[in-house]
């Protein structure tokens, strides 16, 4: 696997490739990677003859008070596992390279970006559209891979790329889980051993509020209402627990038929999010 730090290394090497004809899927990251991370690098394999993957943790994406200091940096951990899953390149830039201290251009997609997760995380998203649109230009793939655990984020990228005409396929790749259903996500660390226990409620949670959609009985707000006792009971403190439509990530109505429940909860100090996607 070929590491490199600048942007222009980075188009050297891409050029090469490009110059024989072969497509170039990419999968952008901020580290720490685990199998979810890696479940997409095998995916992007699937589906071009490169796999770039970034590892960036994107200081615009964090809000005053969040982890970006503390966020895992285990890049010497990750060039094995990537290396092992067969990626062909490893874009490890610093900041400065991705930043000029004068940008003036940023990118938001309105409406999406200030709800669920961007409510309680003002600027999150703006910061995370503006890097994934930069790191589009620099990497230009073919195709690029996003986990659907993170939904609201694959929608505003899907939004973002539609609005500006970014010649680039986006894919949506399946949650990775534990065995007892807690999504893997490197925020997981921060989980004390109890916690650790209590962690895959959330998805459980998910579980019970979908069944009750399916089965038709109660109310949209009354499910919300109940997952959201669930959870306390728990021990969380839920920021949201949303029946909506997974288009647009509207608040679903009786006739929307493809769902998703989108769930944020923090449990200590740590903040999960998870949802689940369905037809009915
Ligand atoms: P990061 O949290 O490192 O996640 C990188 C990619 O891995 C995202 O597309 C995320 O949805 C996916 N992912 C995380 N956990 C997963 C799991 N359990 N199963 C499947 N996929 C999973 O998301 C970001 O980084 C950043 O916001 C980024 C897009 C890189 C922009 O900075």
């Amino acid at each position: 696997m070929h590491i490199v730090n600048t942007v222009f290394d980075l188009r050297e090497a891409i050029k090469i490739w490009r110059s024989s004809g072969e497509s170039v899927a990419f999968v952008p990251t901020m580290g720490n990677l685990h199998a979810g991370h890696l479940h997409l690098v095998n995916r992007a394999k699937k589906s071009a003859d490169r796999v770039v993957v970034s590892i960036f943790v994107n200081p615009t994406q964090f809000g005053v008070g969040e982890d970006f200091e503390t966020y895992p940096r285990t890049e010497r951990d990750d060039q094995e596992k990537l290396e092992v899953e067969g990626a062909d390149l490893l874009f490890l830039p610093a900041v400065a390279d991705i930043y000029s201290p004068d940008a003036k251009t940023t990118v938001t997609v309105t409406g999406l970006s200030e709800r669920y997760c961007g409510a309680s995380r003002p600027g999150h998203f703006s910061g995370v559209a503006t890097v994934v649109c930069k790191l589009f230009n620099i990497v230009q793939p073919d195709v690029a891979l996003f986990g659907l655990k993170d939904f609201q984020q694959w929608t505003i990228i899907k939004t973002m790329v539609r609005d500006l005409n970014i010649p680039v396929e986006i894919l949506g790749i399946d949650t990775v889980r534990e065995s007892d259903g807690l999504a893997l996500s490197s925020r997981n660390n921060y989980l004390t051993v109890t916690e650790k226990k209590v962690a895959p409620k959330l998805y459980q949670a998910l579980g019970i509020a979908r069944d009750a959609v399916l089965t038709g009985n109660q109310s949209y707000a009354d499910i919300e209402q109940q997952a959201h006792r669930f959870l306390q009971q728990a021990g969380f403190q839920t920021d949201y627990f949303s029946v909506c439509r997974s288009h647009d990530l509207e608040k679903a109505g009786l006739d929307d038929v493809d769902l998703v429940l989108l769930a944020a909860a923090k449990l200590g100090k740590t903040r999960l999010i998870d949802n689940i996607y369905f037809s009915r």
